[in-house]
Parts: structure tokens; C-alpha cells; sequence
């Protein structure tokens, strides 16, 4: 969403065409349709029932005009004419990103082939047969992030801004760790300090980061989005949250911690009626 926000400037008043790949419940598209009055939104999920409750919270909303959704996969050999015909001029991805051991499937929210990268690598060649002006993506620390940093920029593309969000191993990740520390790859800290930052119980096996990105369309491929990687991730994996107090890469970053607390407060606002949100709030 913050990466998304940020993208939207170079959209202002523009009447833009956004097309969302893997939108889940479409709340990140119906979030920039909200900034932004003049856009529209095309939403993509695999998921039929995500389609459907993206559709009724764009109704609820009241966007039902200017957003429209589709159940299809990224890899539907009409991808590439889909965003052509839809005008795309920012293209968002929030895809699946955890890496799947060989012969043990994630849920299809979450797994992502071997090493975690396949949405995200046929995303960026996405962007790069078609060349929308902007490209929104999210990717973490496990899933190759030096290697779809690189990817984005050698599909012409220049990163901005990048929002970095340290957290504690969830249901997916954690259920991987063994495969996860045998990936060169993967990136993750397991210190006592670190550890101690992201779940004050002691319950969490790992911390890792989730990342976003905004990239504009550039046409001078730098490599500094992907040197920054390689400096954050690296010493995160070596330092943990220690690297993350004085980390200057050579992109703009916003870094925060996002604590075992945080997630439960965020879940409570997400999925709960408001007596709900109360009573998650007071244990
Ligand atoms: C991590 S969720 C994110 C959902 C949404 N973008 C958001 O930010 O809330 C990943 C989404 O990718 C969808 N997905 C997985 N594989 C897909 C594929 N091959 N094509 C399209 N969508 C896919 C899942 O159904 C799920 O809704």
C-alpha cells in the first residue's frame, strides 16, 4: 500500500490505468482508487472467491464504476494482451513469496516454487514485455531479493523508494525454516536480540523482512536497487536488527519493526467485529 501511494505520484490527475496481479481481496487497488479520483482499477486473482469478495468490496466502497476483477492466472497466455488493452500505466503486485520445499506444496496465497521467486520473476516479465510507466511490487528477504531487485532493473526499471518492515517467522515461513537455512537465497536472522525485538514471548523461531518497492520506468538500468539489497540483507542475516539502526543503501528506505503485538492488533482491526478488536486488545 505505502509503495502504491508513493507510485501514485507520478499519477496525479493523470485518469490512470491500474492493474492489480494476484489482488486477493483488492485492498490494496481499492486503497489507490480512493487517493486517487480519476483512476481505474483491473484486479487479477487465481482465486475465484477472492475475485468475488474483491468485486463486493468495491460495491461496498463504492468503486464498483472504476474497478473491475478477473479470476485468471499470472501465467494465462492472455496476460500479456490483457495489460496492453487495459492502457496499463502502473502495474501492482503483492504476490505469494515464501519458497516451497520440493514435493511439499504452500497454500496458493503463500508458496511460490523453490525459491519463493516465480510470481514475482514473471511479474517483472510482465512489466518487461509491456512497460507500464510504474511498478508496484512486494517481495521479503526470503525470496531471492537481490535477484528480483536486478530483474525489475533490468527490465528498465529504477527504484525509488523502498519500505522495509522487519518481522517474526508466521504460519507460512516458519513451517519452512528447516528448507529456508539451506537456501543461499533466503535471508534471516535468528538472534536472541532480534528475536527478542519481534516477539517479546520468545515465539518465534526467525525474523526476516518484508520489503515494497516503487519503480518508475527509467530506460538507464542502474544496479542501485539491487546493491541496496545486497548490503540490507546480507547484514540483516549477519546483525538482525542491529544492521537496520544505521542502514544507508544507495535507494531511499523507511524501515520499521513490526512486533508479535502489532500483528495482533492488525488482525483484530482486519477480520473483527469492533466488541472483537476489544477483547484482542485487552487479554
Ligand atoms: C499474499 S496474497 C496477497 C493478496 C493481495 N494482493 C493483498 O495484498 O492483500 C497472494 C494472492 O496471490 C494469489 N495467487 C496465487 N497464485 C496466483 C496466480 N498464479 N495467478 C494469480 N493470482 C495468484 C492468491 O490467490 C492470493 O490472493
Amino acid at each position: 500500500m505505502l509503495a502504491g501511494e508513493r507510485a501514485l505520484v507520478a499519477h496525479a490527475g493523470k485518469n490512470s490505468s491500474i492493474v492489480e496481479l494476484t489482488s486477493g481481496s483488492g485492498l490494496v487497488g481499492l486503497q489507490l482508487l480512493n487517493l486517487e479520483p480519476g483512476a481505474r482499477l483491473f484486479g487479477v486473482d487465481v482465486d475465484c472467491d477472492a475475485e468475488s469478495i474483491a468485486r463486493a468490496n468495491a460495491e461496498l466502497l463504492g468503486y464498483g464504476g472504476r474497478a473491475r476483477f478477473a479470476c485468471a492466472s499470472l501465467w494465462d497466455g492472455g496476460m500479456e494482451s490483457m495489460l496492453h488493452a487495459e492502457n496499463t500505466d502502473m502495474l501492482v503486485c503483492n504476490p505469494p513469496y515464501i519458497p516451497e520445499p520440493p514435493g511439499a506444496a504452500l497454500p496458493v496465497e503463500a508458496g511460490a516454487g523453490a525459491d519463493g521467486s516465480a510470481h514475482l520473476r514473471r511479474v517483472v516479465a510482465l512489466a518487461k514485455a509491456t512497460q507500464p510507466e510504474t511498478l508496484v511490487l512486494s517481495w521479503c528477504s526470503l525470496c531471492d531479493p537481490e535477484g528480483i531487485v536486478g530483474d525489475a532493473e533490468e527490465a528498465g526499471y529504477h527504484l525509488d523508494e523502498l519500505f522495509v518492515v522487519v518481522i517474526a517467522d508466521g504460519e507460512y515461513s516458519g513451517s519452512v525454516h528447516d528448507y529456508l537455512v539451506t537456501l543461499p537465497t533466503a535471508f534471516l536472522n535468528s538472534s536472541h536480540e532480534t528475536i527478542a525485538a519481534v516477539a517479546s514471548d520468545g515465539a518465534a523461531r526467525f525474523a526476516y523482512l518484508l520489503m515494497s518497492g516503487s519503480f518508475t520506468r527509467d530506460g538507464m538500468p542502474s544496479h542501485a536497487g539491487q546493491k541496496t539489497m545486497r548490503a540490507l540483507c546480507t547484514d540483516f542475516a549477519d546483525r538482525g536488527i542491529r544492521a537496520l539502526e544505521t542502514f544507508q543503501g544507495a535507494t531511499e528506505s523507511r524501515i520499521w519493526l513490526l512486533d508479535r503485538w502489532d500483528e495482533i492488533a492488525l488482525r483484530a482491526i482486519l477480520h473483527g467485529p469492533m466488541d472483537a478488536r476489544l477483547h484482542a486488545l485487552s487479554p
